[in-house]
């Protein structure tokens, strides 16, 4: 049995080996989510540095092109940590990128065990790192939470695997399910929190999509005004080439099918869509199964007619958030 304790309360839970391990892994979690909208095209990372059962240290990856997780947790440590246990929830790096390889300072610190959750998929590292790290003797644990740890990088994965984006849809609808009016007039379905919340999500994403219709009807601006936070890329979807006003900070794409849409995006390392219509440019997502996530915020007045929302597509039950 190991004691963790929380000094402020002077609380001390008593946990097996294997608890201990789940709960400075959560911890890693919690730390790592702390860098969602700034680290892509990289992962989410936190890290915990633990010896004789007192937390030495604690990091995350703050930024892209920022230090990883483990470098600041190590950096940061003002106690000596040589033979601590370094938790981490992704495989430390073993290349040169923007920052030097994480698993030799973690060998030249001395560290004795690294407990780890997911594998890096980035072909640059793929094992690499945990390779560097049993040579130097360094005793590792693999795949502690895994699932938990896809869950939250799941956008880094997807990109990774699929090699597109993660892909949220996007839309409001009336209380009866339509996305607009019948008649041409200005129309605001959401509720001031839904917007608020809508403007939240756009800062932990990375690119934001409409087709030109939504360009030429409603010249919306797609900025997360309401909120502080990042703006998402623009881009707009105009197959004909309508559309002659387009500002030089969206991506206007020409591009005749998804397909090449995906691609131009993964190039540009965009890790995370959200598409926010129309209903050609959603039905078309739909239709060819491109989407992980589906956000509806639900009005509360009834359009009676008008263009009808999407059917909600199949999905996971925890992927599909219905905001009333
Ligand atoms: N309630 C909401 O959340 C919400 C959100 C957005 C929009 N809206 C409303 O939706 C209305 C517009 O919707 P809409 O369905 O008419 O148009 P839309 O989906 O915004 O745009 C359709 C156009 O996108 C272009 N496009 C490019 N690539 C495409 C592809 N792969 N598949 C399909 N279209 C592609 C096509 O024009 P080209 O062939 O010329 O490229 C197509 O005509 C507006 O009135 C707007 O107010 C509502």
């Amino acid at each position: 049995m190991s004691k963790y304790e929380i000094n402020v309360v002077n609380l001390q839970i008593e946990m097996t080996p294997k608890e201990t391990d789940i709960f400075y892994m959560r911890r890693c979690f919690q730390l790592a989510s702390c860098g969602m909208g700034r680290t892509a095209p990289n992962p989410l990372v936190g890290c915990v540095i633990v010896k004789d059962g007192k937390v030495l240290s604690e990091g995350f990856h703050q930024q892209y092109g920022g230090f990883h997780a483990e470098r600041n947790a190590i950096l940061k440590s003002k106690l000596d940590i040589q033979n601590s246990d370094l938790y981490v929830n992704l495989e430390p790096c073993s290349h040169y990128g923007k920052t030097p390889p994480c698993a030799d300072l973690i060998v030249e610190k001395g560290i004795r065990r690294v407990v780890c959750c997911n594998d890096d998929p980035n072909p640059l590292v793929a094992g690499n790192g945990f390779a560097k790290l049993e040579a130097a003797g360094i005793e590792v644990e693999h795949h502690l939470l895994e699932d938990e740890g896809r869950e939250l990088n799941r956008r880094f994965f997807t990109f990774m695997e699929k090699r597109r984006p993660y892909i949220i849809l996007k839309w409001a609808e009336s209380a009866d399910g339509y996305m607009a009016p019948a008649e041409r007039r200005d129309y605001w379905i959401s509720s001031a929190f839904q917007t608020r919340m809508s403007h939240r999500l756009r800062t932990t994403e990375a690119a934001i999509l409409v087709g030109s219709q939504t360009f030429i009807d409603d010249h919306p601006q797609l900025t997360p005004r309401l909120v502080a936070g990042r703006q998402p890329l623009r881009v707009v979807l105009d197959r004909r080439g309508r559309l002659h006003d387009v500002s030089a900070d969206w991506l206007h794409l020409g591009c005749q099918s998804l397909d090449d849409v995906m691609g131009v995006l993964f190039d540009r390392k965009i890790q995370s869509l959200i598409v926010e219509g129309g209903r050609q440019v959603l039905d078309a997502f739909i239709a060819e199964g491109l989407y992980d996530e589906v956000v509806v915020f639900r009005g509360n007045t009834n359009y009676g007619c008008g263009l009808k929302a999407p059917a909600v597509p199949l999905i996971a039950p925890n992927r599909l958030h219905i905001i009333y």
